[in-house]
C-alpha cells in the first residue's frame, strides 16, 4: 500500500439524523458516503446533532444558539427529517427548519426530478429522457419570510395575511444561480411564476430573470405555475432547469417526486452557493411516523441527497458514484427493505470503483 496521503482532502458534516425514518435512512447515507470517501482518497468527520421533535418534546429546544454555531463550524449538514404528529405545526418548520434557511443563507434549494430505469412514473408514459429536471426554488423569501400576522383573535373580525416578501437581490441571486446550472445542461430555463394575478412579485421576477438569462447566454421560457403542473405531467420534456419562489417551488418539487418514483426518491440541497457557511441536504420526504422503526424505508432521497452534497463539497466523482448506485439498484428491481437497499447499494459501490 501506499505511504498515508498527508494530503486527503477530508470534510467535517453533520449528522442530523431527526426523527421518524430519518435516522434509518441518513445511517444508510452515511455508510455509502463513507464507502466512496475511502474509495475515492477522501475522508468524511461526522458530527452527530441531535434536534428534532423528540428532542424538543423532551427538553422544550429547537435550535440553541450554540447548536447553530457548531453548524456553522461543519462543511456541509446532512439532515433526516424531523418532525412528529405530537408537535404544533410550525414549531419545528419554523423553529427549525426555516432559521436554519435563513441563519445559514441557504438561498437556494436545489430539487432535481429525474425518472430513473426500473421506477413506474406516476404517468408511465414518458420515456426517461424526458424526466430529467431540475428545480431551483428560492429558500429564504416569498411566502416562507415570516411576514405578515394575526389580529383581533379570537373575535368574528380575526384576520390572518401571509406576506410573500421578494427582494431585487434575493430574486437576483437565486435566478443567477439557475441560469448558471442551465448554461452548464441544455442551456434553457424557464422561469414558473404567476405574474397574471401576483402582478408585483411577477413583474420583479420576470424583469431580473430576463436580465439575468440574458448575461448568461440561456435561453429563457415563462410558464404559470397552474400550467407547469399540467406540462410537468403531460410534456415533461420542455423542462430542464425550473427557476420559481419559494411555495411555488415546494409545490412543484413534490409534484416532480411523484413522477419520478415518489418522495422516497427526491433528494434535495439547500444551498449557501456563496459558501460563506455549510449547506444542508435533505430528503424531501418526512418523518414518516407510520413506517419509522419498522425498517422499510427507503434510503434513496437519503442517499441521493448525499450525492448532491459530495457533488457541492467538491467530489463530484463521488457524487457521481452514489447517483449511478442509486440507478443501478433500482434498474435492478428497488429493494423492500432499508436493509436490502443497504446492502444492494454498497454492492454496487464497491464494483463501481473497481470496474
Ligand atoms: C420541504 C418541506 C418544508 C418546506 C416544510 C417542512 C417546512 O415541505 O422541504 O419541502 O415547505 O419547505
Ligand atoms: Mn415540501
Amino acid at each position: 500500500m501506499s505511504e498515508p496521503n498527508v494530503s486527503e482532502r477530508g470534510y467535517v458534516v453533520a449528522h442530523l439524523p431527526g426523527d421518524g425514518i430519518g435516522p434509518e435512512v441518513t445511517a444508510v447515507a452515511r455508510q455509502c458516503v463513507d464507502a466512496v470517501a475511502a474509495r475515492r482518497g477522501f475522508s468524511v468527520e461526522w458530527r452527530p446533532v441531535t434536534l428534532g421533535a423528540e428532542h424538543y418534546l423532551a427538553t422544550g429546544e429547537v435550535l440553541p444558539d450554540p447548536v447553530l454555531d457548531e453548524l456553522r463550524k461543519t462543511d456541509a449538514v446532512l439532515l433526516g427529517a424531523v418532525g412528529s404528529p405530537q408537535v404544533k405545526p410550525g414549531v419545528l418548520e419554523r423553529g427549525l427548519l426555516l432559521r436554519l434557511r435563513a441563519e445559514l443563507d441557504l438561498y437556494v434549494n436545489l430539487r432535481p426530478s429525474k425518472l430513473r430505469a426500473g421506477v413506474g412514473g406516476a404517468v408511465g408514459k414518458h420515456q426517461l429522457s424526458d424526466l430529467d429536471l431540475v428545480i431551483v426554488r428560492e429558500n429564504t423569501e416569498g411566502l416562507y419570510a415570516g411576514a405578515g400576522g394575526t389580529v383581533h383573535k379570537g373575535t368574528e373580525f380575526e384576520s390572518a395575511t401571509e406576506e410573500s416578501l421578494n427582494t431585487r437581490a434575493g430574486v437576483a441571486r437565486c435566478v443567477a444561480y439557475a441560469a448558471a446550472l442551465a448554461a452548464r445542461r441544455s442551456g434553457r430555463l424557464t422561469l414558473v411564476h404567476k405574474t397574471n394575478v401576483l402582478t408585483h412579485a411577477g413583474d420583479l421576477w420576470q424583469r431580473t430573470a430576463t436580465e439575468i438569462a440574458a448575461q448568461a447566454g440561456v435561453t429563457l421560457d415563462y410558464a404559470h405555475v397552474d400550467a407547469a403542473c399540467l406540462y410537468l405531467v403531460d410534456d415533461p420534456g420542455r423542462f430542464d432547469v425550473i427557476v420559481t419562489d419559494n411555495l411555488f417551488g415546494d409545490i412543484l418539487s413534490d409534484l416532480g417526486a411523484a413522477l419520478t418514483g415518489g418522495l422516497g426518491l427526491a433528494p434535495s440541497g439547500n444551498l449557501n452557493p456563496g459558501r460563506t457557511g455549510p449547506s444542508v441536504f435533505e430528503p424531501v420526504h418526512g418523518s414518516a411516523p407510520d413506517i419509522a422503526g419498522k425498517g422499510l424505508a427507503s434510503p434513496a432521497g437519503a442517499v441521493l441527497s448525499s450525492a448532491l452534497m459530495l457533488d457541492h463539497l467538491g467530489e463530484e466523482q463521488a457524487g457521481a458514484d452514489l447517483d449511478a448506485a442509486v440507478s443501478a439498484v433500482l434498474a435492478a428491481g428497488p429493494p423492500g427493505t432499508t436493509a436490502q437497499w443497504a446492502q444492494a447499494l454498497l454492492a454496487r459501490l464497491d464494483q463501481a470503483v473497481e470496474a
